[in-house]
Order: C-alpha cells, then sequence, then structure tokens
C-alpha cells in the first residue's frame, strides 16, 4: 500500500491549519461583525467562547484525523460504523462554502489587479454595484481564484498546501502589521480604537441583544477555526505522531485570534478617521474601504498591499476545503489527485457561478426566501457548521470517549495532556448544549 503523505515538519503543518482558520472571516467578516455586534463586547464573548467551544472541537477532530490516517468521512466511520455521515455532512459543507467562498476570492482578485492596474476607484459603491452584479466579468476573477487553488492542492500535502503555507502567512503576518501600523497615524485613529477595546454596553441593553451576540460569536467562532468542516480531521490525517495536538490546539486559535484582532485594529480606525460607519455590513472591505483608500496618503500602496494580504488568506483557506473534498475521493474512490481535485472543482465553479449570478440576473430566484449566495452562507454557517461541531462532541464525547482522545493526544504518552477533566466536560456537556440552544434560537426570530 502506498504510504500516506505527511506534512514535512510541524511547524508546516502549523503553518497549513492556521492559514485555514486565516481567511475571509478574520479580514472580511469579523471587522465588521465587531461593527454590528457592540464591538469589544463581541470581542469578549468571542474570546470566551473560542477557549471554551472551539479549542475542545480542534482537539477532537484533530485526534480523530490523526488516529484514523483517513479522510474526514472514512474517518468518522473507523472511530464507529455508521458514523461516517459526521465527515460526509462536513465534506458536503467544505462544498458549499467553496461556492460562495470563491466568489469573494475572485472579487478580491479583481480588486487588487484594479488598484495595480489605475490609481484608484471612482466612487466605490456604484463601482462594487455594477461589477458584483454583472454577469460574466466576477464569473471569470471565480474561476481564475479557483483555478489557482485547485493547482496548488493538485501538487499535494507538503509539495503544494504546505510549501504555499510557509510562504502566505508569514507574509500575511507582515503586510497586516504594516497596514495596522499605518492606521495609528490617521486621524481620530483612537476613536476607531476606543470601539473594539472599550466596551459599549449600550449595544446589548436586552437579553435579546445578548443572545443575539452570543449567537453570531459562536458562528464566527465556528467559521473562523474552520471547525465542523472535517478540514482539521483531514490536516490531521497527515500529522504525524511526533507533533503535539495541544499544544497545536494552543496556537491555531491563538494565531486566529490575533490576525482577527489586527484587521480590527486594520480597518476600523480607518473608517473612524474618515467618518464613515463599520456597521456597514458584508461591503465593508469593498465600498467602505476603497474610500478610504482614495483620501489616504499612500493610499494605492496600502490598497494594493491590503488586498494582497486577504487574497492570499484566502486562498490558504479555500485549499484546506479543496482537500477535504479531494482526501476523501483519493483514499476511497482511489481516484488520481488531479482528478479528485479537478472534478469537484468543476461542480462547485458550476453552483458558485449560480450564485454569483444571484447578485445580478438571478437575484429574483429564491430559496427558502434567500438569494442563492445567502441561502449558500445560511446552509453552512447556521446549519451545517453547528450540526456537524454538534456530532463531533457527541462523537468523541460518548463514542470514542475522551479518553482515547487523550491516549492519541499524548502519543503514547510522549506528551503530557493538560485539563483533561475541563476538556471532557466542555465536549460532553457545555459544547453540545450551547450548540443546541443556539441552533434552536437561530431559528427563533
Ligand atoms: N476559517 C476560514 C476563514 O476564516 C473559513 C473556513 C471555514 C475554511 C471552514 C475552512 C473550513 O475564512
Amino acid at each position: 500500500m502506498k504510504k500516506r503523505e505527511q506534512w514535512s515538519s510541524n511547524f508546516g503543518f502549523l503553518m497549513a491549519a492556521a492559514g485555514s482558520a486565516v481567511g475571509l472571516g478574520n479580514m472580511w467578516k469579523f471587522p465588521y461583525m465587531v461593527g454590528m455586534n457592540g464591538g469589544s463586547i463581541f470581542i469578549i464573548i468571542y474570546i470566551l467562547l473560542m477557549v471554551l467551544l472551539g479549542t475542545p472541537i480542534l482537539m477532537s477532530e484533530m485526534s480523530i484525523g490523526r488516529n484514523t490516517g483517513l479522510n474526514a468521512i472514512d474517518a468518522c466511520d473507523k472511530i464507529k460504523k455508521g458514523w461516517g455521515f459526521v465527515g460526509g455532512l462536513g465534506t458536503a459543507g467544505a462544498f458549499v462554502i467553496l461556492s460562495y467562498y470563491g466568489i469573494i476570492g475572485g472579487w478580491v482578485l479583481k480588486y487588487l489587479v484594479k488598484y495595480i492596474t489605475s490609481s484608484s476607484i471612482g466612487n466605490p459603491e456604484e463601482y462594487f454595484r455594477d461589477f458584483s452584479s454583472s454577469s460574466l466579468e466576477p464569473i471569470v476573477w471565480m474561476f481564475l481564484f479557483m483555478a489557482l487553488c485547485v493547482i496548488i492542492v493538485i501538487r499535494g500535502i507538503s509539495g503544494g498546501i504546505e510549501k504555499i503555507s510557509k510562504i502566505f502567512l508569514p507574509l500575511l503576518t507582515l503586510f497586516i502589521i504594516i497596514i495596522a501600523a499605518n492606521a495609528f497615524f490617521l486621524p481620530n485613529a483612537s476613536e476607531g480604537l476606543k470601539f473594539f477595546t472599550v466596551p459599549n454596553f449600550s449595544a446589548v441593553n436586552s437579553v435579546k441583544d445578548l443572545f443575539s451576540v452570543i449567537l453570531n460569536a459562536m458562528g464566527q467562532v465556528f467559521f473562523s477555526l474552520s471547525l465542523g468542516m472535517g478540514t482539521l480531521i483531514t490536516y490531521g490525517s497527515y500529522l504525524s505522531k511526533d507533533s503535539n495536538i495541544q499544544k497545536n490546539a494552543f496556537y491555531i486559535p491563538l494565531f486566529d485570534l490575533i490576525i482577527a484582532l489586527l484587521s480590527c485594529t486594520a480597518i476600523l480606525p480607518a473608517v473612524f478617521a474618515f467618518g464613515l460607519k463599520p456597521q456597514a455590513g458584508p461591503g465593508l472591505i469593498f465600498q467602505t474601504l476603497p474610500y478610504v483608500f482614495g483620501h489616504m496618503k499612500y493610499g494605492r500602496m496600502i490598497a494594493i498591499i491590503f488586498f494582497m494580504l486577504i487574497l492570499f488568506a484566502a486562498i490558504t483557506s479555500a485549499i484546506s476545503l479543496i482537500e477535504v473534498i479531494a482526501s476523501f475521493l483519493i483514499d476511497n474512490r482511489k481516484w488520481s489527485r488531479k482528478k479528485a481535485c479537478i472534478i469537484p472543482g468543476i461542480c462547485y465553479f458550476l453552483v458558485g457561478s449560480a450564485a454569483s449570478l444571484s447578485f445580478g440576473i438571478l437575484n429574483n430566484v429564491k430559496i427558502f426566501g434567500n438569494s442563492i449566495f445567502d441561502f449558500l452562507v445560511n446552509l453552512s454557517d447556521k446549519i451545517i457548521m453547528p450540526a456537524g461541531g454538534l456530532f463531533i462532541c457527541i462523537l468523541t464525547g460518548y463514542i470514542w470517549k475522551p479518553q482515547n482522545m487523550f491516549a492519541e493526544m499524548s502519543s503514547g504518552g510522549k506528551f503530557k495532556v493538560y485539563f483533561q477533566k475541563t476538556i471532557s466536560f466542555l465536549i460532553r456537556y457545555l459544547s453540545p448544549v450551547m450548540i443546541i440552544i443556539i441552533f434552536i434560537s437561530s431559528f427563533i426570530k
């Protein structure tokens, strides 16, 4: 039997897993979520949930992957016959996310090229509206973005995913530090900084508000740490027994959080400096920021660095999703790596094209009252991700049992596993109960 590929080092794995975590979620979603959910209150709740909910699931996924050495579906099935559907749910979720992630990846690529070739964007709102609602152009950019990601994954684990992550992640960190540092010199910068550092209790003046903030924070933790989608099972399956899972489960969220906070530092002061509002939602980086860049000293250069940074972040996340699907087809269906990347690639390109058109000619096509794009986003964020997380907790907490997970984490006694009682409690009780409450409440308006 052919030996399963492995990461060339733990550092390589860490860069790839952190690369999966750090993505559009940190740079595009986190700042506007903070903007819409009461600033620092959201951040405090987010950090709490990241520790209590995120890290235990992260450890479970990595342990299931390394223990079985298989793709998400077969890994769950090996842990307990008949439970492959948990991985199946994640794999389906990876497909859904890819279909809309590619659209935004394409927009980012377009904006990067635009700033490289011309000095500014006339009226950013109009520009964004015209571009995103046109039929062909966004699809072409999406194709380019997806093709780039597929090519990287075709090159394999250590030769493709790991290599790219080891270059992109340090560069991305450098870029975001440059932009965040630049933000300090803007007029009114302190307003923006205050917005997400000083708690603003007026944003949560009812229990309902607080609940909605918690709900949004939980969704963001799942999305940002790439949980419930089989990514960490898949990446964990290429991990050597010499790696310390608990240490990795500490560094990945920490790094993810630092980048998310740096994104806020980079974006929010700039928004305030020009008297704009951070509650702009998804359009924040495509409509609000180009306005800011247009009025900033060296704005064009900052814009180029900014969109390059987002592009790198989006690529390292998209490739982790592609690998979830590819690894199943390679292990289970014995497809070649090339075929396992290209054929699903064509499928999510087609679904993505329909979603892209939902900003224009297909905007009156509704699925359960949502546009195609919003439907895909809601399906993955509100249903598949929490369900995937819940089943992972049940699988590890009650079927595989935390003791077996700790045995895997210790690599045969090599590493000490800390906080075992607390982690068991979180996986068996706190996380599932929280996910269920929040899951149900998301359907009650
Ligand atoms: N974590 C990624 C981000 O923040 C998105 C993602 C979700 C990637 C799930 C893989 C799996 O953008």
